[in-house]
Parts: C-alpha cells; structure tokens; sequence
C-alpha cells in the first residue's frame, strides 16, 4: 500500500467514471548507473527504480470488452476480447501483447474498464515503456487472479510481448528494475543466470542528476535492433574459433577478439564495448563498495566513450552534454543513459554545485541546440505493487 499523489488519482477516477472497486497498480521508471548494452548480451546491469512511476487503474466491467483510456494523451479505445489484434497505435499494442501473454499462459480474460497516466517522461531513456507494461502486468495479475506469477514470469511476459508482438528486441533490465526496486539500493543483476544482489546507495554529498537531451529516440527506428543483430553476428564469427563462447558476455579478455577474423571493423568494436561494459559494472560496483566515488566517475566517462564510439548509439546533444561536464568541478563523472539516440545523460554530481551547473547546462545547451534541457534529482524508490485494493469478488 502506498499513497497516491491526490491529482493522479483523481484522474484514474474520472477517466474510468467511479471510484468504487477500483484497482490501481503502480510502476516505476529506473536509472542504470552503468551496464548499457549488455543485458540482451545476457551481461551485467545495475539499475535502481526511481520514484516516478506510471499508475494503471482498473475495474471489471461485466462484458466482453475492454476500454482503456491513455489519459495523458487524452484517447481512449475499445477492444472486444475476441479481437486482440496489432493496432497502429503503441500504447494499446502494449496493452494488448500482455493481454495475448495472459491468454498464452491459460489465465482466463475478463472485460474491465482501465486508464493510465505517468511522471516517467517518455523518450527521455527512463523506461517510460516499461514502466507503464509492469505496471498493467501487476494490476491485471490482480485483476484476474493470476497469484501465482512470479516477477520472472512477469518479466518474461512482458520481454516475449516485446519481442513477439512489438518487435522490439530488447533486454529484461527495464522490467526487472521496475518490479524488483528497493529504496536507495540499485541492483547488479547478472543477465545470464537472473542471480542479483541489492547495493545500497546511500550518499549525502553526492547526487545522480539525469539531464534530459530532449531529443527524443524510438527503439524500433534508431538502431536498437540493429545492435542486437550485430551483436548476434559477432557470436557467430567468434564461435568460429571459440566454440564456447555462447554469448558476448562469455568474453573474458580483450586478447581474445585479437585472434578473430571478423567481417568488419564495425563487429569486433561492437563485441569489444560489451567484454569492456562489463568489466567497467564489476569494476563499479567493486569502487562503489570502497565509497570510491572518483573511480565510479571515471568508470562513467569510459561507459559513455564506448557507447559513442565502439557501439555508436550515442548522439551530438548527448556528446556535446557529457563534454560540457567534463573535468568541471564538482562533477565526478557523466555518461549517456538507456537505449541512446537522444534521452538523458546520468550524471554524479557533488550537492553544492548542482543549481549552479543547471544554469551552466541550460544557458550552453540552449546556445549550441536551441533546446531547453530538463533535469531530474531522482530517488531510487521501491518497485512495482498494487496500491489501492476493494475485494473485487464482492
Ligand atoms: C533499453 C532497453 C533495455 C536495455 C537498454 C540499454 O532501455 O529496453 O533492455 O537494453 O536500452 O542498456
């Protein structure tokens, strides 16, 4: 049980037209501190939920429909049951690729009313999209007596929904942040057996302060799947001289890319950026354990340069945001944050200097892109759960 910021709530009231019987479920966004690329490389991440979630409301509706409500893009739809098909709408293919999930497992649908709304901003690389599919897959979980998932199962289902459905290929670390989150603790998750552990993050000089670029990226046409793919195909000319290697996060040395004949330049420095990103997470996460702060920082700046450029999914405003911060006092280390191609930067930043560097970023950022940046002090809050629940057997 949690509280309901009083607006939010009014709204999911308004827009399912009661507040009797009403479910509602909430999600959060998540930062990752480093480990970018790496968890479809089955490699390591250390994400933390934040404290802006997505709020999902609903209640059964009788029938053999359902309506769902968007209310921050003021639209809403109906979709009978038997007709749960791809729309060209995204936010109802997310709701409807987990509903097709529910079905595959034999969990029986219901018609029910249901709206959503979010402080997740969308494009700026917090996982609004994920935020918003763990939060219907905890409130449906509810809804339709679905107890026995677990949150792996939840995470699967959304992950085969994205993939299957969506055709987005991405990883499970959105997912996982978002319905495994623990107040002032990110998480090293380890891709490849699902084994993570919480870190506590707890620091009162310090802060992680996202710059959002405002430029905004969208998976399916900047490129995303085409590093999944690329990274698939470096397996492959790997394996032909290390049959082992099974996925690129088997990679233990630099050594090793050196005797592969790859077929571009362009594959080996995509396997090279991964073998490195992890090593910078275990490097991290070793540095965050000796409250070692200046080496977390310099770990940022080689995250960032691999991302720019060994796996090129970085971008001019964000290269240009990072750069800026670079060697100022105060900072400690930045790097791009999420997917890339636009969104935000991560950023530790000493307390006393970040209303000062706001100016800074906002006055440069404006002259060189004629953009106004936004920032975000986010909290590392809990994950997912259902807020408010009325025995809906009633
Ligand atoms: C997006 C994807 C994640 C992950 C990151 C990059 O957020 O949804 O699965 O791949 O990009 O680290």
């Amino acid at each position: 049980m949690f509280d309901i910021p009083a607006g939010i709530q009014d709204s999911l009231f308004r827009a399912l037209g009661t507040s009797e019987k009403v479910l509602i479920a909430r999600a959060p966004g998540r930062i990752n501190l480093i480990g970018e690329h790496t968890d479809y490389n089955n490699g390591l991440v250390l994400p933390g939920a934040i404290d802006k979630y997505t709020y999902f409301a609903c209640k059964p509706n009788g029938t053999d429909t359902i309506s769902a409500t968007a209310i921050d893009f003021n639209e809403s739809i109906s979709i009978p049951l038997d007709q749960l098909e791809k729309s060209d709408n995204l936010w109802t293919n997310f709701l409807i690729g987990l509903l097709l999930e529910f079905q595959k497992r034999e969990i029986n649908l219901v018609g029910f009313d249901c709206a959503f709304t979010s402080e997740v901003p969308i494009g700026a690389g917090m996982s609004s999209s994920s935020a918003l599919e763990c939060a219907i897959l905890v409130g449906l979980q509810e809804l339709l007596a679905a107890r026995d998932l677990t949150k792996w199962d939840l995470i699967n289902m959304s992950q085969s929904s994205n993939h299957n459905f969506l055709g987005i290929k991405g990883g499970i670390m959105d997912q996982f942040a978002s319905l495994f989150g623990q107040e002032n603790q990110v998480m090293l998750l380890d891709c490849s057996s699902s084994d993570h552990e919480y870190v506590s993050l707890i620091n009162d000089e310090y802060s992680w302060l996202l710059i959002n670029s405002c430029v905004k990226h969208n998976h399916l046409t900047s490129g995303y799947n085409d590093r999944v793919q690329e990274c698939q195909q470096a397996v492959e000319e790997i394996q032909s001289k290390f049959p082992d290697v099974a996925q690129l996060s088997d990679l233990t040395s630099t050594a090793q890319l050196s005797s592969v004949s790859f077929s571009s330049p362009t594959i080996k420095q995509r396997a090279c950026f991964v073998l490195e990103e992890n090593q910078r997470v275990r490097a991290f996460v070793r540095a965050l354990a000796e409250h070692d702060l200046d080496t977390c920082g310099q770990l940022l700046y080689a995250s960032h340069k691999g991302l720019a450029e060994d796996y090129e999914v970085s971008c001019d405003e964000l290269n240009f945001l990072v750069q800026l911060l670079r060697g100022r006092a105060g900072v400690l280390g930045s790097r791009m944050m999420g997917g890339g191609f636009g969104g935000c930067t991560i950023n530790l930043i000493h307390n006393t200097e970040i209303r000062a560097i706001k100016k800074e970023v906002t006055e440069q950022y404006k002259e060189a892109f004629d953009i106004d940046p936004l920032f975000y002090e986010v909290n590392i809050a809990e994950g997912a759960s259902c807020a408010i629940f009325y025995d809906l057997s009633d």
